[in-house]
C-alpha cells in the first residue's frame, strides 16, 4: 500500500494485485489514522453463485472477474490473449525534490507513444526497467508546493506476454496514465482500447456531463447516476463540440460550494470514450480512454502504446474548489502563457474573406485606438481563397487579396505598437487547391469511396512524412519571412473515414502529428504563441494546452450564450486561456442584439478580444470600448491569476468571479440571462472570502451609460462595505436587473481597516 499526498487530496494505492488499485482518493486522511484501512474489504453478495468481487484497478480485468468494461481490450491476430491477468512486478516512487534523471518508456509528462506526446514539464521519471524497486510496506510521498509525487508501477502478464506500466501522480490534481507493451517477440497485439479507470465512492450518485454543438459549447448537464452506465463516445477526430472529455460525479445536489465532487478529464485532442458505470454490486467507476477505430493500433513485438493522461480533481466543498485544481495544474506548467495577456483584435467578423489593405489598415488604426495590443488577421489571406470553398494547403500569400504581400499590413500594425498574428488551418486540404491537384493522395480518404466533405475540405494526412514536412516548411517560412508572433491554428472538419496512407484509421497518428508539429514550431520560433481553435471550441483540452496558450472558446460572441459557455469552460481551464471577444451589437451567430455594457462585462474575465467592424462605430462608441478595455487591462493581473469562483443562484441569473489568492480583492459578476419569476433578485452569497476582513464593494461601471440603449449599467449603493463572513452568510445585495445586463463588482479590503495599495494604473 502506498499513500500519496497531493496539495488538496490524498490517494491510497494498493499494489498487491497487479495493476494498481486506487482504494482511496479524496480529502486528506488524518496524520495518525489507520490509513491502511482505506483498503476496502468488500462484502460478498449474500446468496446465489459466488461472484468474485474483483478490484476496480486502474486497468480492471475481465480475467480476474471484473464484470464491468475491462480496461484493456485487445487480442492476438489468432484471437488469443484477450482476457489478460496481470501480476505485480515492481514499483517506485519519485519525490518532487529528488527527481533528476530521465529515461525511456513512460517518461514523466512527456511520455511518448508511436510519436511523441510532447511535454513541457521539467522533471521526468527514471527508466522503468532496471532501477525499479519493489517494496512491500507502506510508503508515503508528500507533495512539494503542489509539485507532484509520482508512483510508477510495473505489472506483467506472462501468459499473454504483455506489460503494463501505470503512472499515478498527485500534486494539484491526480494524473493517471498507462502504457501497454507487447512483450511477445513474434506476434503483434491488436489493441482495441486501453483506458484509465477511477473508482468513485458509492455516495456519488449524480453526474455532471457536458453537452454542446457549434456555437453552443460546454453546457453543463445533470443526470442521476442510479444504475447501469452512461457512455459518451467521440469519433470526430478532435476534442469536439459535442462531447467535451470532462465529467463530474458528486453527492446528491452537489453545487459550487457544497457536496463531495470527483471530476475527471481526458487530456487528448482526438477521439475518446467515457464510461460512468454503477455495477450491480453498487460500486461505481469512471473510465476514460482514447477511442480507437478497428485496426488503428497494432502493437508489433516490443512496441508500446501510452494512453492519454486522465487528470482528476476532487473536493468535499463543491465544484468550485475542485475545478480550481485543474487551473492550478495548468498554471504551474512552464508553457503557461506569460501575463499580461494582450488584448487582441480579430478581423473575422469585421471583414470575413474581404481582405483589402486600406480597410485592414484602418481597422488596425482603430484597434490601436481602443487599446488592443495584438492584431490577428483571420482566414482569407492565402492561395485563392475568397470564400471557404478553396485553397486550404496553399499557404502562400494571395496576390489577389494582398498584392504587395503581407509586409505593408504587418509593418503598419507593428508601427502602431501592436503584435501581429495570423490564421492557419494546417491539418486541412481543399479539393480545390494546388496542393490537392499535386498530391491528392495526401488527403485522408478511403480509396474508392466518395469522401464526405465538410466545409468543402478534407483532412490532410500529417502522419505522412512528406505531407508533414511540406506543411511544416510552409509554416516555418511564414513565421521566418514575416514578423508574426501569434498563430490562430484552426481545425474545421471532423474526421470522417479519415484513413492514413495504408488505408487504416488514422486519427491517432494525426493527433500525435499535430502535437509534434506545434512542438517543432515552438522549437524553431520560441516567441510565437499558438491559439487552439476548431470551429470555435471543438478543441479545448489539457493536452492541446501544452502547445497552445489560448482556446477560441466559441464562434458565438453573443454574450447571452457566452455566459453559459464560459461558465462550462471555466470548469476546465482558467480565464487567461479562454478567448472571449466583444462582438458586434447584433450577434452574427444568433442575430440577437445586446448592449456594449453586457458584451464587455461578459468578455471581461477571459483573454479579452474585440471582433466586430470597428469602422461601423462612432467616436463615442470607440471611447466606450476603450474605457472597457482599459478597465480590463487594469484588473487583468487579478483576473488572470486569482481563484475562479462560481456561485449557485436562481435560474434567471449567472454569477461568478475571481478572488485574489490572499483574499484582499475580488471581482464578481452577476448577470441576468432571462426574466426572473421573482420580481427582485436574491442576494448573492460570496463564500470563501476572508471572514475577518471588511470589504468595500464598488460597482465597476465600464463606462458611463450605454448611449444606444440609454441604459446605465446596474450598480450597488455607493459606499457599501461588508465583512467577509457576512458576505458568505448573508450575501451582497443585488439591484433589480433587466435581462441581458450584468452587475460587475470590485471588492477590496477596506482601506481604512486594512490599508491597500492603489489599483495599478
Ligand atoms: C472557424 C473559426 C472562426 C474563423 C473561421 C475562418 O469557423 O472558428 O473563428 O476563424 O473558421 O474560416
Amino acid at each position: 500500500m502506498v499513500r500519496l499526498r497531493g496539495a488538496a487530496s490524498e490517494a491510497v494505492v494498493d499494489l498487491s494485485y497487479g495493476v494498481p488499485v486506487i482504494v482511496y482518493w479524496g480529502s486528506p486522511l488524518s496524520e495518525d489514522g489507520e490509513w491502511s484501512n482505506a483498503k476496502m474489504i468488500d462484502p460478498l453478495p449474500q446468496r446465489g453463485p459466488s461472484i468474485p468481487v474483483a478490484p476496480i484497478s486502474v486497468v480492471p480485468e475481465h480475467g480476474s472477474g471484473f464484470a464491468g468494461r475491462p480496461g484493456l481490450l485487445g487480442c492476438r491476430p489468432s484471437g488469443r490473449d484477450w482476457a489478460s491477468r496481470f501480476h505485480p512486478a515492481s514499483h517506485f516512487l519519485h519525490y518532487p525534490t529528488t527527481v533528476t534523471s530521465s529515461g525511456g518508456g513512460l517518461r514523466g509528462d512527456d511520455a511518448s507513444s508511436g510519436g511523441g506526446l510532447g511535454g513541457d514539464d521539467t522533471s521526468s521519471g527514471g527508466g522503468l526497467g532496471g532501477d525499479a524497486a519493489s517494496s512491500g510496506g507502506g510508503q508515503r510521498g508528500d507533495a512539494d508546493n503542489g509539485a507532484a509525487v509520482r508512483l510508477v508501477s510495473v505489472a506483467h502478464d506472462d501468459i499473454a506476454r504483455l506489460d503494463i506500466v501505470t503512472k499515478i501522480e498527485l500534486g494539484d490534481a491526480l494524473s493517471v496514465r498507462v502504457e501497454l507493451t507487447n512483450a511477445c517477440d513474434h506476434e503483434p497485439y491488436l489493441l482495441h482500447g486501453l483506458s484509465v479507470t477511477l473508482p468513485i465512492p458509492r455516495r456519488a450518485s449524480e453526474l455532471q456531463l457536458f453537452s454542446g454543438r457549434w456555437a453552443r459549447e460546454l453546457h453543463p448537464v445533470r443526470v442521476p447516476w442510479h444504475h447501469g452506465s452512461h457512455t459518451v463516445e467521440n469519433r470526430r477526430g478532435r476534442t469536439s463540440h459535442e462531447h467535451p472529455p470532462l465529467v463530474f460525479a458528486g453527492t446528491p445536489g452537489f453545487g459550487e460550494w457544497n457536496g463531495s465532487v470527483w471530476g475527471a478529464h481526458l487530456a487528448w485532442s482526438g477521439n475518446h470514450a467515457l464510461l460512468a458505470e454503477r455495477l450491480a454490486d453498487g460500486r461505481r467507476y469512471l473510465q476514460f480512454s482514447e477511442l480507437l477505430h478497428p485496426g488503428e493500433i497494432v502493437l508489433e513485438p516490443g512496441a508500446s502504446y501510452v494512453s492519454p493522461e486522465v487528470v482528476a480533481v476532487c473536493s468535499d466543498a463543491g465544484l468550485t474548489a475542485a475545478t480550481q485544481q485543474f487551473h492550478r495544474r495548468l498554471r504551474r506548467r512552464p508553457s503557461h502563457p506569460r501575463l499580461p495577456r494582450p488584448v487582441l483584435f480579430n478581423t473575422w467578423e469585421a471583414v470575413y474573406f474581404d481582405h483589402d489593405l486600406h480597410r485592414l489598415r484602418a481597422l488596425a488604426d482603430r484597434a490601436e485606438r481602443i487599446g488592443t495590443e495584438l492584431f490577428v488577421l483571420d482566414d482569407g489571406w492565402f492561395g485563392s481563397r475568397r470564400d471557404d470553398t478553396s485553397s486550404l494547403g496553399d499557404w502562400t500569400v494571395s496576390r489577389d487579396a494582398h498584392p504587395a504581400g503581407l509586409r505593408p499590413l504587418i509593418e503598419h500594425v507593428r508601427g502602431l505598437g501592436m503584435r501581429f498574428g495570423i490564421w492557419v488551418e494546417p491539418e486541412m486540404i481543399s479539393p480545390d487547391s494546388d496542393l490537392y491537384r499535386c498530391h491528392p493522395q495526401w488527403a485522408m480518404t478511403t480509396d474508392g469511396h466518395e469522401p464526405v466533405t465538410m466545409r468543402h475540405q478534407l483532412v490532410l494526412d500529417l502522419a505522412r512524412p512528406d505531407a508533414y514536412d511540406h506543411v511544416l516548411e510552409r509554416l516555418d517560412a511564414l513565421l521566418s519571412d514575416y514578423d508574426i508572433s501569434y498563430l490562430k491554428w484552426d481545425m474545421n472538419r471532423d474526421h470522417i473515414a479519415a484513413a492514413g496512407a495504408d488505408g487504416a484509421a488514422g486519427t491517432h497518428a494525426q493527433t500525435v502529428a499535430v502535437y509534434q508539429m506545434m512542438d517543432e514550431l515552438h522549437k524553431r520560433h520560441p516567441h510565437v504563441e499558438i491559439e487552439s481553435c476548431a470551429s470555435g471550441g471543438a478543441r479545448i483540452d489539457h493536452e492541446i494546452l501544452r502547445y497552445t496558450t489560448r482556446v477560441w472558446t466559441s464562434d458565438c460572441n453573443d454574450p447571452l450564450e457566452r455566459q453559459t459557455i464560459q461558465r462550462g469552460a471555466s470548469m476546465l481551464i482558467p480565464p487567461e486561456m479562454m478567448g472571449a471577444h466583444i462582438g458586434p451589437a447584433r450577434s452574427h451567430t444568433t442575430g440577437r442584439h445586446s448592449d456594449l455594457a453586457f458584451r464587455a462585462a461578459t468578455a471581461f474575465f477571459g483573454h479579452l478580444g474585440v471582433e466586430c467592424d470597428l469602422m461601423d462605430l462612432d467616436e463615442d462608441d470607440l471611447d466606450d470600448l476603450r474605457a472597457a478595455i482599459d478597465a480590463h487591462r487594469r484588473l487583468r493581473p487579478l483576473l488572470h491569476s486569482g481563484d475562479v469562483v462560481r456561485f449557485d443562484t436562481e435560474d434567471a441569473y449567472i454569477a461568478h468571479g475571481v478572488y485574489s489568492p490572499d483574499r484582499s480583492e475580488a471581482v464578481v459578476s452577476f448577470a441576468a440571462i432571462a426574466t426572473a419569476s421573482s420580481a427582485t433578485p436574491p442576494r448573492l452569497r460570496l463564500p470563501g472570502l476572508d471572514s475577518a476582513v471588511r470589504y468595500r464593494l464598488d460597482s465597476l461601471q465600464l463606462f458611463a451609460q450605454d448611449r444606444r440603449s440609454q441604459r446605465g449599467a446596474p450598480a450597488l449603493p455607493v459606499g457599501l462595505a461588508m465583512r467577509g463572513d457576512d458576505l458568505g452568510r448573508i450575501g451582497m445585495p443585488i439591484p433589480s436587473l433587466d435581462p441581458q445586463t450584468a452587475l460587475l463588482v470590485y471588492l477590496h479590503a477596506d482601506d481604512e481597516v486594512n490599508p491597500q495599495p492603489e489599483l495599478a494604473p
